[in-house]
């Protein structure tokens, strides 16, 4: 599965089998997060075989059930763009993830913090985190909202309708899709609207539209 086979294949997934992530599957995810790790400056950490984050009232009322693993997302404090890069570089191991035959589900509010489980330094914090293993399921599509409704582009080039077609597909907090894409010339402006994790929304659905568009970073503005 190619990453734009894996951006449509994915859903958010809850339920968990007992199998564990090993061997080569283990072994490029951990490589793929040492890349995000040089490139962000973010301190994201792979946590294995710990089941307490997901076993409190908020992960069972937000049906989650056999997390054992989950990827978490903490960057230094003063970074400014911390939401958005924590939102960038977890969608690029979300894909990566898929692609490896992996289920994920971004979460915000729906686990508790387990101590000394993972490293978070002083002038760091822990932003939000991704459950991650082999579904019961594949989950299955969001609504969406429609192109005109997140984007603005006067005779929009194929390149630009693809780019907001992949950022639709995008996971965003409670489905808002809060995020807006303007056409300006031959370069796009992204914007977030309000909402819990907008910013993390945003930082994910400008990677789908990298990918769908075929422009990378340089198409913004
Ligand atoms: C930043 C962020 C935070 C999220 N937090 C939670 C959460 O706390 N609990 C939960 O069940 N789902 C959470 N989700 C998953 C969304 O509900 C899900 O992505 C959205 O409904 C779209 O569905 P899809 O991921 O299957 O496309 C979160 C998603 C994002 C992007």
């Amino acid at each position: 599965m190619d990453i734009m086979e894996a951006m449509r294949a994915r859903h958010s997934v809850r339920s968990y089998t007992d199998a564990a992530i090993e061997g080569e599957t283990l072994a490029k995810l951990e490589a793929e997060i040492a890349v995000c790790n040089r490139d962000s400056g973010l301190h994201i950490q792979l946590v294995r075989n710990e089941p307490k984050a997901f076993d409190c009232m908020r992960a069972h009322y937000g049906r989650f059930s056999g997390v054992r693993n989950y990827i978490a997302l903490v960057g230094r404090k003063d970074e400014r763009k911390l939401e958005e890069l924590c939102g960038y570089y977890g969608e690029m191991l979300v894909l990566a993830a898929q692609a490896l035959g992996l289920n994920t589900c971004w979460v915000g509010a729906s686990f508790q913090k387990v101590p000394n489980v993972f490293q978070v330094y002083s002038d760091e914090k822990l932003v939000l985190v991704i459950a991650i293993g082999y579904g019961e399921t594949q989950g299955a599509p969001h609504r969406s909202k429609d192109a005109k409704a997140v984007s603005k582009a006067e005779n929009a080039p194929a390149w630009f309708t693809a780019g907001v077609e992949a950022a639709l597909l995008a996971p965003t907090a409670i489905n808002q899709q809060k995020f807006f894409f303007t056409l300006q010339g031959s370069a796009v402006s992204a914007k977030s609207g309000l909402g819990p994790f907008h910013k993390v929304d945003l930082g994910i659905a400008k990677y789908h539209f990298e990918l769908g568009s075929g422009k990378g970073r340089a198409v913004w503005l």
